[in-house]
């Protein structure tokens, strides 16, 4: 079946609006294991106080509001996000951590609601992969930048260096749960090449392209955090698994278990490994 971008659109927008409440349960978690990710890209885009940044795909908008203290009083942040669940849950943190710069706007990436060299820098972590038009949305930062004005971008690297998502995902094949991603479809591993993410910054007019890779650890105390952590973050997880009647979520459990086995330490705990793209450029 042929691609269609559309019903890709309508299809991520419901299914993110639905993972907020996993989301925000797991946002201490994401917040630590996710810091070497975030600080890389606050230290690409060093913001300067009275600058303006913009936040896509934010989420619950964790890394724009590490900028919103570097830019704040004068300057501010757009922590801005397709779904506004996740943005309230963003409001939430922004008055937690007491920012009173920092706007909140729900807007596609692939159509930046914005005018053209608006801003001074973009932050998108673990989003572009995402969006049914990754070149497109790319264009759109771009084009809101100012001229020199700098982009940060976390996507993630390749499945098979990513085994907390390879595990429980092939469990779910192989009991036919779930189709393997068509090849060139949205998808959190759609852009895991350092090359092809290079290709489309360039492609974009991007300039000063750097792009890197950064491992890191998801530390759990148990299987049971594991599994857990799994349902509240991935949506198509939740749904194939919890669609099914409850003897079979069980052996699916006990199966994955087992898949993560040789990452359980003595004590139970479970440190698994992750890899990221990060990329900057300079518009
Ligand atoms: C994996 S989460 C990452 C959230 C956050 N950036 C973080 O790193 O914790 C992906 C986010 O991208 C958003 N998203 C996906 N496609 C989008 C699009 N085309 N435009 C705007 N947001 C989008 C989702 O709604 C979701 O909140």
């Amino acid at each position: 079946m042929s691609f269609d971008p559309n019903a890709h659109r309508d299809a991520s927008l419901q299914s993110w609006e639905e993972a907020a409440s996993g989301w925000t349960r797991q946002q201490g978690a994401m917040r630590e294991f996710s810091a070497p990710v975030s600080h890389w890209m606050i230290d690409a885009i060093m913001p300067q106080p009275g600058e303006r940044v913009l936040e896509l795909a934010a989420g619950l908008g964790e890394t724009g509001m590490l900028a919103a203290e570097l830019v704040a009083p004068m300057g501010g942040v757009v922590v801005s996000d397709q779904a506004e669940t996740m943005l309230s849950g963003a409001r939430a943190r922004a008055v937690a951590l007491g920012l009173s710069n920092v706007e909140f706007q729900v807007l596609n990436a692939e159509w930046i609601d914005l005018p053209v060299a608006s801003v001074d820098a973009v932050l998108c972590r673990w989003g572009y992969m995402l969006m049914a038009d990754p070149q497109a949305a790319l264009i759109e930062t771009r084009r809101v930048l100012r001229p020199g004005g700098c982009l940060a971008l976390a996507v993630w690297d390749a499945i098979e260096h990513n085994p907390w998502a390879q595990l429980p995902g092939a469990e779910l094949r192989e009991r036919g749960l779930v189709a393997p991603p068509a090849p060139g479809t949205p998808g959190p591993f759609a852009l895991g090449s350092v090359e092809e993410v290079r290709r489309l910054l360039e492609k974009a007019g991007f300039a000063e392209i750097a792009v890197e890779t950064i491992g890191l650890l998801r530390r759990h105390p148990g299987f049971t955090d594991l599994w857990e952590t799994t349902l509240d973050l991935s949506r198509s997880f939740h749904d194939a698994v919890l669609s099914r009647p409850q003897g079979e979520i069980e052996e699916i459990e006990q199966a994955v278990r087992e898949r993560f086995a040789p990452y359980e330490a003595a004590d139970g705990s479970l440190e698994v490994p992750a890899r990221t793209i990060v990329a900057s450029a300079s518009a």
